[in-house]
């Protein structure tokens, strides 16, 4: 089965991915394999990460769409040429690991149901950016004493749509925003796994 990444940054998620794929691991178990690796943000470390292991990648900023078409109208164009690039690649599965960028109806009508994403907090607690700064800060402020992460499948609405997997994640009275984010991290790189896997195999599931 073919598998898309987009990612923006250090890619540590992209990183799980690559390490579940090598033999006997879940992914492999899956007969996974990550065919493309897509940035919005040149030089992003994931890039590396995807060349040392060998695949391909693309980095398309968004740079001159902006420069050209006036007020939001870029997303569109953006989000259809990205779309087409990496429906190109055939995915049965795209993974948003580390991707900063709202993709539009443009993009997810070009995969429709194939697009999943890692965001870090639970349903609906901590949509959007800075996630989990702002945990942190409800958690200083005593409203809440745990968060967590989720993989769910996306839709136009952003971090919304159907769960695949979530873990909660404790936070604990000595812990400052680096260590809340170290834990967090660290349950990311199980989670992105187990998410993608769960897919694919309810993917393999339909095929049968
Ligand atoms: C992660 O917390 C991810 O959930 C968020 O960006 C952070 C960095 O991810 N969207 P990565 O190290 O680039 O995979």
């Amino acid at each position: 089965l073919r598998m898309v990444v987009l990612i923006s940054g250090n890619g540590s998620n992209l990183q799980a991915l690559i390490d579940a794929t090598q033999p006997n691991h879940p992914l492999a178990s899956v007969n996974a394999e990550i065919v493309l690796v897509v940035s919005n943000k040149p030089g992003a470390f994931g890039l590396t990460r995807a060349t040392n292991a060998n695949i391909a990648t693309l980095t398309y900023p968004p740079t001159k769409f902006r420069k050209t078409i006036k007020g939001a109208a870029w997303r569109a164009a953006y989000d259809a040429e990205v779309g087409d690039l990496v429906a190109a690649a055939k995915p049965d599965i795209v993974v948003l690991a580390g991707w900063m960028h709202i993709l539009t109806p443009a993009f997810l009508d070009r995969l429709p149901g194939k697009v999943i994403n890692l965001h870090p907090a639970l349903p609906g607690e901590f949509d959007g950016a800075h996630a989990i700064e702002r945990a942190f800060q409800a958690f200083q402020e005593g409203k809440i004493t745990r968060t967590g992460i989720m993989v769910h499948h996306v839709i136009p609405e952003v971090d919304r749509g159907e769960v695949i997997v979530k873990r909660e994640v404790p936070i604990y009275k000595e812990d400052t925003l680096e260590k809340l984010e170290e834990r967090i991290h660290a349950a990311e790189h199980q989670l992105i796994v187990e998410g993608a896997v769960t897919f694919l195999k309810k993917l393999q599931q339909q095929r049968a």
